[in-house]
């Protein structure tokens, strides 16, 4: 066992195998392996791949980015040249997993659900059923927001920031800061988009 536990790779390839055993069960479920067994296959992927992103979101402002000033300059090379890029590395294709999975979840509902939610529950005309859709829609949209803004501004200045990309050193403090503020932004957006994620099953099915 320590074999397996003293290297990252083997573990996780048990952890999944552990997880398939589970999800054998619970194909034994009254469901069997109709659409909604695929639903919930969806729910688990997505809510896995949402902890590995908003965990590192987490991590860079629940401890890298209010850390770093007290860092001295001659060990910050240790978390810009190696802890961050691999961080990032998980982060962004982290969100790439949770938006594509959030997708897979919406289609394997069916019956114009996505439609519904994308639309907030206007579509085919709102009545009061429809505010389970319109809460959702809020959620995926400020989590569609989040992901936007891991590539289009968070990664990009960060490659600059960390050097991946050549820039000058007034420009690395530039995109330091943007960077920084996006993914404060983030931070800001990710608790409320929560509520959407984890409250809408339970109140309005
Ligand atoms: C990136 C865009 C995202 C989209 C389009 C999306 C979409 C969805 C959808 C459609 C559901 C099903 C809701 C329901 O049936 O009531 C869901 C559930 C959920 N999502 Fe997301 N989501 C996104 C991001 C996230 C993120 C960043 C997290 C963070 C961890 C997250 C965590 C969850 C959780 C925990 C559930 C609840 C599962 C359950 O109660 O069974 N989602 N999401």
């Amino acid at each position: 066992m320590a074999g397996i536990l003293a290297n990252f790779r083997n573990t996780v390839i048990l952890s999944v195998i552990l997880a398939l055993v589970m999800i054998i069960a619970y194909s034994q479920s009254p469901h069997g392996m109709d659409a909604a067994f695929w639903q919930a296959v969806a729910r688990w992927l997505h809510v896995f791949f949402g902890i590995l992103w908003i965990g590192l979101l987490y991590y860079f402002n629940f401890v890298q980015i209010r850390k770093m000033p007290d860092v001295p300059a001659e060990l910050k090379p240790g978390v810009t040249k190696y802890i961050a890029p691999e961080a990032l590395f998980w982060f962004r294709w982290g969100a790439v997993g949770t938006l594509v999975m959030g997708i897979v979840v919406m289609a394997t509902r069916g019956g114009g659900y996505g439609k519904e939610v994308m639309t907030l529950g206007l579509a085919d005309g709102y009545s009061a059923a429809d505010k389970g859709y319109t809460l959702m829609g809020v959620g995926a949209y400020l989590a569609i927001i989040m992901f936007l803004n891991v590539w289009v501004i968070i990664w990009p200045n960060q490659k600059i920031a960390l050097g991946l990309v050549e820039a000058d050193a007034d420009a690395k403090a530039k995109a330091g800061r943007i960077a920084m503020l996006a993914s404060r932004t983030n931070m800001l957006l990710s608790i409320p988009m929560l509520t959407s994620m984890t409250m809408t099953q339970t109140l309005f099915g």
